[in-house]
C-alpha cells in the first residue's frame, strides 16, 4: 500500500475487557502506522464499548501516542461492558443502536477493538447486528483467544508469575511450609502451567485437569518423607476439584464454574454496577491440604499484580508487529478480521472463526508432558 495514500479514511480505536501490559504499545503501533504511513485519521474511544455508547472520544495525534510503548495499562481506559448488555441505571440494556449511530456520526470506516475473548464477541456482534466494519487484536494475559498462537500481555504476566514463584521458593524453604500461589487465567491454564513449569512449582493445578486434594496431599507428604521440607503449589484461579465436579453433577450440573467476574454483576444502592469479590481458590485449597497433611500452609494470590506495569520486550515486539499489520489491513480495506500471530507470521483470521472460540490447554500439549516428566504433580 502506498504511503499517505488517503486522508479520507477514519478509524476508531478502543480497548476493552481487563487491561494488560502491551495495550499502549498496540495503540501506539496501530495509530502511528495508520496516521503516519497511511494518512488515516484515528479517533480514540474512551473506556471501551461504554465510551462508544456514551460518545466519549478524542482525536489521536502523533504526540499523544509517543512515549507510551513501555507504559502499562491503557491510555484510552477500558471497561468490561458489552454493547448489547450494558448496565444502565440499574438494568442491562441493549445499546447496539446507540453504538452504531455514534460510529456513523463520526464517519468511522472501521472500529479497531483491542481485547480478549469477550471483545472478539462484542466486535463480531457490532459487525453482524449493526453492519459495522471491525478489526480486532488479541489481547489478554490469559492467552485463551482462539485463532492465534499467542495473545499480547501473556508473556509479561508469565514473567511476573514466574518471578513470584521464584521468590516464594526462598521463603517456603526457610520456613518449611507449603505455599499455595494463585495465578489468574480465567478458565484457561496457560499462565499457571507456564509459570509453574518456569518457576519449578511442585504442584501445578489448571482448570483443564480437575484435581484431587488427596493426591496432592500424598505428593506433598512424599516430598517431606524424601527430605524436601517445603512445597510450592501453583493453582489457577479457575481450577476445580473432582469433588466439586461430582457435587455439581449430583445437583444437575447445570452451571459450569466460571472464574470470570464479568458474569457476576451486582448493583450498589446507587445503581453502580460492580463485581463480587470472591474468596481466592488458593485459600480453600491451602486449608484443605493443611488439614490432611498437618503441614503449615500459606497463601499468595497474585491478582492484578500480574496485569500491572511495563510490557516485556517480547510483548512490545508482538504489539508492534500486530498493530502495524493491522494498519496495513485497514489501509487496504480488509475488515472484519482479527490480526493473529500464527507460526511467527501476522495473519488475518475472519472474525466469525474467532468469536466465541476459547483456546484451552489440551490434554496432550507438550507443556503438560514436560511438567509431568520433571515430576510436577498435576493433581490427577
Ligand atoms: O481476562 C484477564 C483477567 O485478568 C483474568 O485472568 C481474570 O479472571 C480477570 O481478568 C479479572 O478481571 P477483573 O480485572 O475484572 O477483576
Amino acid at each position: 500500500m502506498s504511503k499517505k495514500k488517503s486522508l479520507t479514511k477514519c478509524i476508531g480505536i478502543l480497548t476493552s475487557g481487563g487491561d494488560c501490559p502491551g495495550l499502549n504499545a498496540a495503540i501506539r503501533s496501530v495509530a502511528k502506522a495508520s496516521m503516519n504511513d497511511y494518512g488515516i485519521k484515528v479517533i480514540g474511544i474512551l473506556d471501551g464499548f461504554r465510551g462508544l455508547v456514551e460518545n466519549r472520544t478524542l482525536l489521536l495525534e502523533d504526540k499523544m501516542v509517543s512515549g507510551i510503548l513501555t507504559k502499562g495499562g491503557t491510555i484510552l481506559g477500558t471497561s468490561r461492558d458489552k454493547p448489547h448488555k450494558m448496565p444502565m441505571g440499574g438494568k442491562k440494556m441493549d445499546m447496539t443502536t446507540a453504538a452504531v449511530e455514534n460510529i456513523k456520526r463520526m464517519q468511522i470506516d472501521c472500529l479497531v477493538c483491542l481485547g480478549g475473548g469477550g471483545t472478539q464477541k462484542n466486535a463480531f456482534h457490532l459487525h453482524k447486528e449493526g453492519g459495522v466494519n471491525v478489526l480486532t487484536l488479541p489481547k489478554t494475559i490469559d492467552n485463551d483467544v482462539g485463532g492465534t498462537d499467542i495473545t499480547f500481555g501473556f508473556d509479561t504476566a508469565l514473567g511476573i508469575a514466574t518471578e513470584a514463584i521464584d521468590r516464594l521458593h526462598t521463603t517456603a524453604t526457610s520456613h518449611h511450609r507449603i505455599i499455595v500461589c494463585e495465578i489468574m487465567g480465567h478458565n484457561a491454564g496457560w499462565l499457571t502451567l507456564g509459570a509453574g513449569i518456569a518457576g519449578g512449582a511442585d504442584v501445578i493445578l489448571i482448570p483443564e485437569i480437575p484435581y484431587d486434594a488427596k493426591i496432592i496431599a500424598e505428593h506433598l507428604m512424599e516430598r517431606r518423607r524424601s527430605g524436601k521440607r517445603f512445597s510450592i503449589i501453583a493453582v489457577a484461579e479457575g481450577a476445580v476439584s473432582i469433588t466439586e465436579i461430582r457435587e455439581k453433577s449430583d445437583q444437575g450440573g447445570k452451571k459450569k464454574k466460571n472464574a470470570h467476574p464479568e458474569q457476576k454483576t451486582e448493583y450498589s444502592e446507587n445503581s453502580t454496577p460492580y463485581h463480587l469479590v470472591e474468596e481466592p481458590r488458593a485459600s480453600k485449597l491451602a486449608r484443605e491440604l493443611q488439614k490432611i497433611t498437618g503441614i503449615e500452609a500459606r497463601v499468595t494470590s497474585l491478582g492484578h499484580v500480574q496485569r500491572g506495569g511495563s510490557p516485556s520486550a517480547a510483548d512490545r515486539l508482538l504489539c508492534t508487529r500486530l498493530g502495524t499489520a493491522a494498519a496495513d489491513l485497514l489501509a487496504r480495506g480488509k475488515y472484519n478480521v482479527m490480526v493473529a500471530m500464527r507460526n511467527g507470521e501476522c495473519t488475518a483470521v475472519p472474525l466469525e472463526k474467532v468469536a466465541g472460540k476459547i483456546k484451552l490447554v489440551s490434554e496432550n500439549h507438550p507443556w503438560i508432558s514436560a511438567a509431568r516428566l520433571v515430576g510436577s504433580c498435576l493433581g490427577d
